[in-house]
């Protein structure tokens, strides 16, 4: 969620608009040679034949018919210009073009392809056909609404600008790879019928695919190869909320989909009661951000942010926090907490990405999954946020992700079908435009994938303000938050305007049932109409109210699970002549204001809004409040007493010279640098939320170089939430060690300590790539915008992104994903790889798999159990070649043929193994159908690559040990 400073995106609709440009006849074609301004105006088009049939083969809803519409092509000689289309916005390109009667093409400077053609009916002798650099993304192709008119101006040499507008339901479609899809918008006046989605017709099976109430998930396990089927729960769940759906008239229905709005409950979100005195059966619901802990209120633990979670790479731990983070929210009495969020690190300086799991799809997805798992086995309903494509805070209100479906699929989505698989309750729709389509009224998004592909069957929420039409629910959207149209004004896109809208039949009463169906299936599927679970015990919006905040402490022992965390996501990057762990020195001295407390207290900014001492959480809504936080001087200061270390510190980040004295007189000196980020309706230090850079904060850089300049122990402690360029002194002689600690929540100091001192021997590993430079990353921050701008982010560089890009463009990173030392060495050896032969799947479907021939399709298709069974087996063995005990994070990545044009390598599989010295240890890590697998957009299925599936094991992205194949 956020608080407000968002433009509305009310004129976008208005943009609909038509300009009515005048209608000229063919006759007027041909301009005066003189005039070097012609304007030509071809009315009349038709749907493009030729083109349609392959339109229609995408899933995306296009109208059957499409309205006339106009192009103007220009006039007199071949000439080149620049085109914007607007619909909601606009698209700017480069159009050239022959006429008087010739073809016009069309390039598009916003996104990698596309290609729309036009003809003319009434100037049959010219048509434009405007097509654009092709790639080989492969997709089915592009719709475009049309208006009624176009216009072009155009020299015989200059520019011309060429602007549509569109109406509803008029269309224009073509073929090409890339492009937009910009979905029409549903028309108010007319009835938009609703069938329900059918119910999965999946069934169990016995040790394979059990049954499985939220409540209790299967255990966690290294290798995850029983698949929970939450379907008999959702259809028990869905069976009392429809009875009692059914007793309600249309306003109580509304009511349960729409926020009280802003403020006016005790939670950050609240669904009101039925009857609202909460007599009646349905008692409405808190809904409470954060991904890291419950915000808003006291007697919290604040747990280590999502990116550490996944630094892990472990398994258990990322499901013991979830449950953790569960039983505190439920403890507070949250029905819904907000999280976990899986938006990806696609751009580095991305101001949340701190709150998510990470640059990777598959890492991201199983972090997403095992904390669901966790979360909802304590009985508070879990929301995977914030769908979709959502990965740059700048201008997040108004931009358009244009993102092609391979992309969307196989990178983006991929986190939010493993949720749907781990059973999610609930799902937030983003902020941004998906293609020019807003997220919360995206049907391609919502209804095509989310509750088609992948069978959802909770409900689908707003984040905070991003509903933008009560037509919005025929897209598939079953709950507007806060509830008002923007915060506070006490208007509402539901409500009554819901009301209204299904009272003069343009929205069905049965989709408004499935709505409100979803909602309170949801929590009968949590148990949670339970008498006994906790009522609201805190006041978000009035936390030192005696009369609503019962100060209930719900932290139990989970400082442990925060401190292993802690220990268990710190990356080891550099670790020269055995400097860590440290082996009782005489004197240490810690430099930087990171290491020690925050003068203003741990609480000192609101929502984290602020970098003053060590930094544990980022900022913005993923945030909560400090019971108390552990900062590294006043950890390592009792740890250091065991050994009769000194200890010495500097904290001010800019005293470089009395950093650089107290540094020669250590043994070691342990410098602290950090990097913040956060959600945009707070800056800090110039940066709106994502970084402006990737530097260090407080002049790190240059505090380090002042310590390596005096102490040849240097040891760089980075506590930052994101990728940082460290070239300025990563080289340098005297900085003998890195580590790379992250956000690590209210046991920082503690858990930095045990990893220090090897009491954990680390095993963390990158979840993102170091880049040498900044341009070496695939996709950037996209700056300006604003205004009634609608800001285009194409995201060009397709499923390349992060390492992905790297292995790809030959890239040499600084540290590669996966990443990692440790204070013992492992050695890989006996690969074997097999078919799982005991699997469900039957036999045709499964040789039909071989043959590269696309699965079924429909409601659920994509999350069957046949294509996520374990089908293959991989197996080798692992061994402690060093000293001490540790974790090894052993990686499976899959290399398909070239001609599934994949990146080279892609995670598919990660474990980790503890082994004393010279142990070792049989691994066996599974992939299933999906794992080998890509997404066809034409077939629109997961299918096999035609040719030979290499694999490789290692101990990070580009640190390969042992090759195999698919047989
Ligand atoms: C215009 O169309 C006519 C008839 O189709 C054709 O003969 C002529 O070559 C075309 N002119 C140009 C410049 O393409
Ligand atoms: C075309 O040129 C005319 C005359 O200069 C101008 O009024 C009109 O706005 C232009 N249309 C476009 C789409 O640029
Ligand atoms: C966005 O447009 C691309 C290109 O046409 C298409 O492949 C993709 O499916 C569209 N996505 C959505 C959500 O409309
Ligand atoms: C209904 O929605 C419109 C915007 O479409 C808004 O201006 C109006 O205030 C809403 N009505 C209510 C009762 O909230």
């Amino acid at each position: 969620m956020t608080l407000g400073r968002r433009l509305h995106g009310l004129w976008t609709r208005l943009a609909i608009v038509a300009i009515l440009i005048s209608i000229q006849t063919c006759a007027a074609i041909t301009p005066a040679s003189s005039d070097p301004l012609s304007s030509v105006i071809l009315t009349s088009t038709s749907a493009l034949s030729s083109e349609s049939e392959s339109a229609s083969a995408s899933s995306a809803p296009l109208p059957s018919s499409a309205s006339p519409s106009s192009f103007a092509s220009p006039s007199g000689p071949s000439g080149s210009g620049s085109i914007s289309i607007s619909r909601s916005t606009i698209v700017s390109s480069t159009v050239s073009a022959s006429a008087p009667n010739g073809t016009a093409s069309f390039s598009s400077s916003a996104f990698s392809t596309s290609f729309v053609s036009v003809t003319s009916a009434a100037c049959p002798t010219i048509s434009a056909s405007m097509s654009g650099p092709e790639t080989t993304l492969g997709s089915t192709g592009l719709s475009i609404p049309l208006s009624s008119s176009l216009s072009a101006n155009a020299t015989s040499t200059g520019s011309a600008n060429v602007s549509a507008s569109f109406t509803p339901g008029a269309t224009a479609s073509g073929t090409g790879p890339g492009g937009i899809n910009v979905q029409p918008s549903p028309d108010p006046a007319t009835p938009h019928p609703f069938t329900p989605f059918p119910s999965p017709t999946q069934s169990p099976v016995a040790g394979i695919f059990p049954a499985t109430d939220p409540l209790s998930p299967p255990p966690v396990t290294s290798d995850p190869q029983l698949i929970p089927d939450f379907n008999p729960a959702w259809t028990t769940a869905w069976t009392k909320a429809k009875a009692l759906i059914s007793g309600l008239d249309i306003e109580q229905k509304v009511n349960i989909s729409t926020g009280v709005g802003w403020e006016l409950g005790l939670c950050v979100g609240n669904i009101p009661a039925v009857p609202i005195d909460g007599s009646g059966v349905w008692k409405g619901l808190c809904l409470e951000d954060s991904p890291l802990g419950v915000r808003d209120t006291d007697f919290v633990t604040v747990f280590p942010a999502g990116i550490n979670a996944a630094s892990t790479f472990q398994r258990s731990l990322i499901r013991q926090r979830g449950i953790a983070m569960g039983k505190e929210h439920m403890g507070k009495g949250v029905h819904v907490a907000l999280g976990p969020m899986m938006n990806l690190g696609r751009i580095a300086q991305g101001g949340r990405n701190w709150e998510g799991f990470g640059a990777d799809p598959f890492l991201s997805g199983e972090s997403a999954y095992e904390t669901i798992l966790g979360m909802q086995s304590a009985g508070v309903q879990a929301c995977a946020k914030h769908f979709i494509n959502n990965e740059q805070e700048h201008e997040r209100t108004m931009e358009s992700s244009n993102v092609d479906d391979r992309a969307e699929h196989e990178l983006y989505a991929h986190p939010f079908m493993r949720s749907v698989m781990a059973g999610v309750a609930s799902v937030m729709c983003s902020y941004n435009q998906i293609n020019e389509t807003y997220a919360c009224e995206n049907d391609r998004t919502i209804n095509q994938i989310l509750k088609g592909e992948f069978g959802f069957r909770g409900y689908v929420m707003s984040d905070w303000s991003a509903t933008e039409s009560t037509l919005g629910a025929v897209s598939g959207l079953d709950m507007t938050m806060p509830g008002d149209i923007t915060f506070g004004s006490g208007t509402s896109y539901f409500g009554g305007n819901l009301t209204a809208y299904v009272n003069n039949g343009s929205i069905t009463e049965a989709r408004l049932d499935d709505m409100a169906t979803r909602v309170v299936a949801s929590w009968y599927f949590l148990h949670q109409d339970d008498p006994s679970y906790p009522k609201v015990s805190f006041n978000a919006f009035n936390p030192v109210d005696p009369a609503t905040n019962g100060r209930v402490d719900v932290q139990d022992d989970h400082y442990k699970i925060v401190r292993a965390i802690g220990a268990a996501s710190t990356v080891l990057l550099l670790n020269k002549n055995e400097t860590l762990p440290l082996q009782k020195p005489r004197s240490i001295v810690l430099i930087g204001s990171d290491a020690g407390p925050s003068p203003g207290g741990p609480n000192e900014f609101v929502d984290g809004g602020g970098d003053a001492g060590i930094l544990a959480m980022g900022w913005g809504s993923g945030t909560a409040n400090f019971s108390y936080l552990i900062s590294p001087l006043e950890a390592i200061q009792h740890r250091a007493r065991q050994d009769r270390t000194t200890v010495n510190w500097h904290l001010n980040d800019f005293d470089l010279l009395g950093a650089g004295n107290v540094a020669i007189q250590a043994d070691i000196a342990l410098v602290f640098i950090n990097a913040d980020s956060g959600e945009d309706y707070i800056t800090v230090d110039g940066n709106e939320g994502d970084r402006k850079n990737l530097t260090a904060w407080h002049g790190g850089d240059d505090l380090v170089q002042a310590v390596a300049a005096q102490n040849p122990n240097t040891v760089v402690v980075v506590h930052s939430v994101g990728p940082l360029i460290l070239e300025p002194w990563i080289e340098h002689p005297n900085v003998s060690a890195v580590l790379w600690a992250g956000l690590g929540g209210t046991e920082t100091g503690n858990g930095l300590v045990d990893v220090l001192y090897g009491d954990v021997n680390p095993s963390g590993r990158l979840p993102y790539t170091i880049a040498k430079d900044p341009s070496d990353y695939p996709a950037q921050l996209v700056l300006g915008g604003g205004d009634n701008t609608i800001l285009q982010i194409p995201y060009t560089e397709g499923i390349f992104i992060d390492y992905r890009h790297f292995d790809e463009a030959g890239i040499v990173p600084r540290f590669e994903f996966g990443f990692g030392l440790s204070y013992t060495t492992f050695a890989y050896s006996s690969l074997k790889v097999v078919e799982v032969t005991n699997g469900t799947a039957p036999d045709s479907l499964v040789s039909s798999w071989k043959a590269s021939k696309p699965g079924p399709t429909g409601e659920g298709s994509v999350v069957a159990l046949w294509l996520h069974e374990p089908a293959y087996a991989v197996t080798f063995t692992v061994r402690n070649t060093g000293s001490v005990a540790g974790t090894e994070i052993p990686q499976l990545y899959v290399q398909h043929p070239k001609s599934a044009e994949e990146p080279p390598s892609i995670l598919k599989g990660f474990t980790d193994v503890f082994l004393q010295p010279r142990q070792s240890t049989r691994v066996t890590l599974t992939l299933s159908r999906y794992d080998l697998s890509i997404w066809d957009v034409v077939a629109q299925s997961w299918v096999r690559p035609v040719g030979r599936i290499e694999l490789a094991v290692g101990a990070s992205s580009r640190d390969f040990r042992l090759s195999g194949a698919i047989p």
